[in-house]
């Protein structure tokens, strides 16, 4: 009895670790936490935004980011990434992923002087998206 008990125990361990395996890690996310996202988020906004808003957010084409109560609105700073500026000048940023929208939006509210640690979640951005 007990050790069929134990078998059965093992018998799950072992189906349970398959489930895992064969998963594998390319499906595995990264987790969405704010280190990992404000981490993804300095990396596109090098690519994405430092042309306009200047490196270390101090502006140029687009207004300074550095130190500016913009970004104490979550909603504020999601809508602006996806909408833009069409006459002002900043485009939109449909293409992105969600992801990368909330971890954009996570970087600029958490650097260049501006500390608002509230988590901008990827389930946030996705809510935002303009559908049209
Ligand atoms: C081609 C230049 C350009 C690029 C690239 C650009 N922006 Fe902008 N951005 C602007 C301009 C111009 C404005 C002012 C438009 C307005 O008043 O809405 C602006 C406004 C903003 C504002 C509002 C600031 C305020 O005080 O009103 C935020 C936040 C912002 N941009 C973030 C971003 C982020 C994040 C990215 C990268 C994903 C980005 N921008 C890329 C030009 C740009």
């Amino acid at each position: 009895m007990r050790r069929l008990t134990l078998g059965f125990v093992a018998a799950a361990m072992g189906a349970a670790g398959m489930v895992a395996m064969s998963q594998g890690p390319a499906v595995a996310q990264a987790a969405a936490d704010l280190p990992t996202l404000i981490a993804e988020g300095q990396t596109l906004y090098g690519r994405q935004c430092a042309p306009c808003h200047g490196a270390t957010g101090g502006g140029g084409a687009g207004p300074a980011l550095d130190g500016n109560s913009f970004m104490a609105s979550i909603s504020a700073v999601l809508n602006q990434i996806f909408l833009g500026n069409a006459e002002r000048g900043m485009p939109m940023f449909t293409r992105l992923t969600d992801r990368e929208v909330a971890a954009i939006a996570n970087y600029i509210r958490n650097s260049m002087g501006n500390a608002y640690p509230d988590l901008v979640t990827v389930e946030a951005a996705a809510a935002t998206r303009p559908t049209e």
